[in-house]
């Protein structure tokens, strides 16, 4: 299944607490955000990637792409304040018909495979909408401050992650309405949830980490180190 994908990279990291946008970091000699385009790179359904970054980052990203020879990042957009607001401009940049796949990817996932992706993309064109998610392993408890309210049935718990995959249309419809009421979510298929539309769950790995805090740069690390063994 072609698609294109858009690879979100204009944050600020700032939960790493590096000084710096964690996508640029070093990771095994190469930076974060290197890693995951990759990925994309050799995968020969992907025909295309918008790369999202900050205004005033763009010279750096630019200059990565060029000495680690990417060659499928054909456009830039600047990227909002948010990460939806990020996404949104990313698509407007997208040029495909509105049945066409369409695949948003967080840059700070450098652990995305081939495998994965192929499923995420092909369940998209069945059924207009989908993401990679694992079943949740800790149990969940909602809470009012610090006292419990209940405990989440663990069953039915799914930790979304991306790739999500859509039908253009239908992600593009589902960011106009959610410009309209002002919806803010904090992944991309709950904006389509919003419109009662379908959204298929595709099993991934729990390899697919978001590099977000600095001990998940420990355990990137050991990642790579065993691929080498
Ligand atoms: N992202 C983006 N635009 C934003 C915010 C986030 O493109 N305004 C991107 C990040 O670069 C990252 C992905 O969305 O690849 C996932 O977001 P997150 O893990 O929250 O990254 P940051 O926002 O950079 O980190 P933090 O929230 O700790 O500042
Ligand atoms: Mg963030």
């Amino acid at each position: 299944m072609d698609y294109q994908v858009v690879v979100l990279a204009a944050g600020q990291g700032r939960r790493m607490g590096a000084g710096e946008n964690k996508v640029l970091l070093d990771l095994a000699g190469a930076p974060v955000i290197v890693h995951t385009l990759r990925v994309f790179e050799t995968d020969p359904s992907c025909k295309g990637i918008v790369l999202v970054t900050r205004g005033d980052e763009q010279d750096q990203f630019h200059e990565l792409i060029d000495k680690y020879r990417i060659t499928k990042v054909r456009t830039f957009a600047k990227g909002g304040s948010e990460r939806q607001e990020s996404v949104r401009l990313g698509l407007e940049a997208v040029k495909l018909a509105p049945d066409d796949i369409v695949l948003i990817h967080d840059g700070a996932r450098p652990f995305i495979t081939r495998e994965s992706i192929t499923r995420v993309a092909k369940a998209a064109a069945e059924y207009g909408a989908s993401l990679l998610a694992v079943p949740v392993k800790d149990t969940i408890k909602q809470a009012t401050g610090l006292k419990v309210e209940r405990t989440l049935e663990r069953k039915s718990l799914w930790a979304a992650q991306t790739p999500q995959a859509f039908r253009l249309s239908v992600i593009q419809e589902a960011h106009q309405k959610s410009v309209e009421t002002q919806f803010m979510g904090t992944d991309d298929v709950s904006l389509v949830e919003r419109l009662e539309m379908p959204v298929q769950i595709v099993e991934g790995s729990y390899r697919n980490i978001k590099l977000t805090t600095p001990e998940d740069l420990v355990i990137a690390q050991l990642f790579i180190e065993r691929e080498e063994e």
